[in-house]
C-alpha cells in the first residue's frame, strides 16, 4: 500500500523524519508492505527548500499549495506556529487528507475546535511527537493504560529546561549559555521563551491531563512558572540541601473530580526517580489504578527522538488505513463544550523555598519573619548568603507545609518592603 507524504516544515523535526522514512523504506516496504513516497515538500526560505532538493517532486514555500495537492495523502505538519497551522490543517482536512504534527503549541490552542473538526470529517490528526519528543506516552495513555484510571502525573516534560537545569547545575554554565547549547542542538521552540517560561511545558501537561481525565483542559487556566528566574544561588542551595530543581508539571484529580494541572519550578530529594532525569531526557510519572507506579523517561527533544514519533504516527495510520475501515481514536471530548473546571493553586499545599533579596541591616529578618508568621506560615529552616552584596543579599527560608494562598498573601506583603530588592524566587518541594 502507498500512502503519500507532504512535508509541510525540513527543519530539526522534518529532516530527521526524512532520514528515518530513507533508514526504514525496506522494511516499512517488505515487511509490514507500506511504501511512503514523499511527494510534496514545503519550508518557508527558498534555501531550506534547495537542501531537500530532489527528494520530492514538488516543492512550495506555500504550505496552502500543499495541503491541497491531489498527489498527498497525509500531510506531516512540522513547521510550528499557533494560528497558521490551524488554516493548514483545516485546509488539509477539507481536502481529505488526514494530519500527523509534532505541534503541541497549535494543538493546545486549537485542539478543542480541530479535534472535534477530525472526527466529523472522519480524519486522522495523530500527535504522538507533540508531548515528550521520543516517549511513547500518547499511545501509551489512549491504548496501553485504557483500563487504568490515572490518579496523577508528574512530569519533566520541557528537553530544554531539563538540559539548561542540568548543565547549570553539574557544568556551572551560566543560564544564556547553557540554553544557547540547547538552541544549537535543536531543543528550543523557535522563540525559546515558549521553553523557559514554561509555556511549551503547559501546552503539554494541558494535553497530557485531557488524555487522563476525557475532558478539555485548557493551558490557559493552569498556573504556569518557569525557570528564568533562578539564580545560580537557587541552583547551590538545592545541591547543599541534597535535593535537584526541575521543572516539573504535575496533575492531579480529587475526590470531587476536580483537576489540578500546574507547571513549577520544584526541589526533588535527589533519590526522587524524576531527579535522576537529566539533560534533554523527558519522563512521566503516573499513579494508575491497576499498574500502579510508573515512570516513562526517555528523549524528550532532538532531531531523531522527535521523528521516531512521527514516524510511529504515519505507520499506525498505514495500519488503520489499510484495513479498509480506519477508526480515528476518538478525541472529540477535547472540545470547549467539556472543559475542565480546574482547582486553583492557591488550594495546593506544599512546603516552600523562599529566597528573599534583601538590604543586610538590623531589623529585616524581624519583618520578614512577622509578616510569615500572621500569614500562617511556620519556618523550618533559614539560611542567609553572607558573601554576597551588602544590598542584595540572599536570605532563604524553608517553611512547613501551607497552602499556596499563604505564601501569595505574604509575599505581596514582603516584596513590598523597602528592604527588599527584587521579587522573591519560590520554589515548591515535590515529594
Ligand atoms: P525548525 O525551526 O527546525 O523547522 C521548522 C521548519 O518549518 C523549517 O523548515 C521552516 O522553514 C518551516 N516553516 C516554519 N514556518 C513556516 C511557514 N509559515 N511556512 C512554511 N514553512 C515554515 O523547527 P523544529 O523542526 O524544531 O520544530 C517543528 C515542530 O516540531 C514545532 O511545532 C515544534 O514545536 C515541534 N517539536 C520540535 C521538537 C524538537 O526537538 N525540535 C520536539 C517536539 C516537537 P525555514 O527553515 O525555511 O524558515
Ligand atoms: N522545545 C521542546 C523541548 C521540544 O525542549 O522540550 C520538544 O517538544
Amino acid at each position: 500500500m502507498q500512502i503519500r507524504l507532504g512535508i509541510l516544515g525540513l527543519g530539526t523535526v522534518g529532516s530527521g523524519v526524512l532520514d528515518l522514512l530513507d533508514r526504514h523504506r525496506a522494511f516499512f516496504r517488505d515487511s509490514l508492505g507500506f511504501e511512503f513516497p514523499v511527494t510534496a515538500h514545503c519550508s518557508r526560505s527558498q534555501a531550506s527548500l534547495d537542501r531537500f532538493a530532489g527528494q520530492a517532486p514538488f516543492l512550495t514555500r506555500d504550505p496552502l499549495a500543499l495541503v491541497s495537492r491531489p498527489d498527498v495523502d497525509v500531510v506531516l505538519e512540522l513547521a510550528g506556529g499557533e494560528d497558521a497551522p490551524r488554516a493548514w490543517v483545516e485546509a488539509a482536512f477539507a481536502h481529505g487528507k488526514h494530519v500527523i504534527t509534532a505541534n503541541k503549541a497549535l494543538l493546545a490552542k486549537h485542539g478543542q475546535d480541530l479535534f472535534p473538526l477530525a472526527e466529523r470529517t472522519g480524519r486522522f490528526l495523530l500527535f504522538e511527537a507533540a508531548v515528550g519528543g521520543g516517549i511513547p506516552i500518547i499511545r501509551t495513555l489512549q491504548e496501553a493504560f485504557i483500563a487504568n484510571d490515572i490518579h496523577g502525573l508528574a512530569c519533566i516534560i520541557n528537553g530544554t529546561c531539563n538540559y539548561i537545569l542540568t548543565e547549570m547545575t553539574q557544568k556551572k554554565l551560566s543560564f544564556q549559555t547553557a540554553l544557547k547549547d540547547a538552541q544549537a542542538l535543536g531543543y528550543a521552540e523557535a522563540d525559546p521563551s515558549f521553553d523557559i517560561e514554561g509555556t511549551d511545558s503547559a501546552h503539554k501537561v494541558a494535553l497530557l491531563a485531557s488524555l487522563c481525565y476525557g475532558k478539555y483542559v485548557d493551558y490557559g487556566s493552569m498556573s504556569v512558572e518557569g525557570i528564568t528566574t533562578l539564580s545560580d544561588v537557587d541552583i547551590a542551595m538545592a545541591e547543599e540541601m541534597g535535593f535537584a530543581i526541575k521543572l516539573l508539571g504535575v496533575v492531579s484529580q480529587d475526590r470531587e473530580g476536580r483537576i489540578q494541572a500546574n507547571v513549577y519550578p520544584a526541589l526533588l530529594e535527589k533519590k526522587h526517580q524524576l531527579a535522576t532525569v537529566e539533560g534533554v531526557l523527558n519522563a512521566v510519572f503516573l499513579k494508575t489504578s491497576a499498574v500502579g507506579a510508573i515512570l516513562l523517561t526517555g528523549a524528550g527533544a532532538g532531531k531523531l527522538p522527535t521523528a521516531s514519533s512521527v514516524v510511529s504516527d504515519l505507520v499506525s495510520l498505514a495500519r488503520q488505513l489499510a484495513t479498509g475501515n480506519p477508526k480515528v481514536q476518538p478525541m472529540g471530548f477535547f472540545s470547549s463544550r467539556n472543559r475542565a473546571d480546574l482547582r486553583p493553586i492557591d488550594e495546593l499545599e506544599t512546603e516552600f523555598y523562599l529566597r528573599l533579596t534583601a538590604v543586610d541591616k538590623p531589623g529585616v529578618l524581624a519583618k520578614v519573619t512577622a509578616i510569615l508568621g500572621e500569614e500562617g506560615i511556620s519556618i523550618r529552616a533559614l539560611v542567609q548568603k553572607p558573601e554576597h552584596d551588602p544590598e542584595r543579599v540572599p536570605v532563604i527560608f524553608l517553611t512547613h507545609s501551607t497552602k499556596n494562598s499563604n505564601v501569595r498573601r505574604a509575599l505581596k506583603r514582603i516584596d513590598a518592603l523597602d528592604i527588599i530588592q527584587a521579587p522573591t524566587q519560590v520554589l515548591r518541594f515535590y515529594r
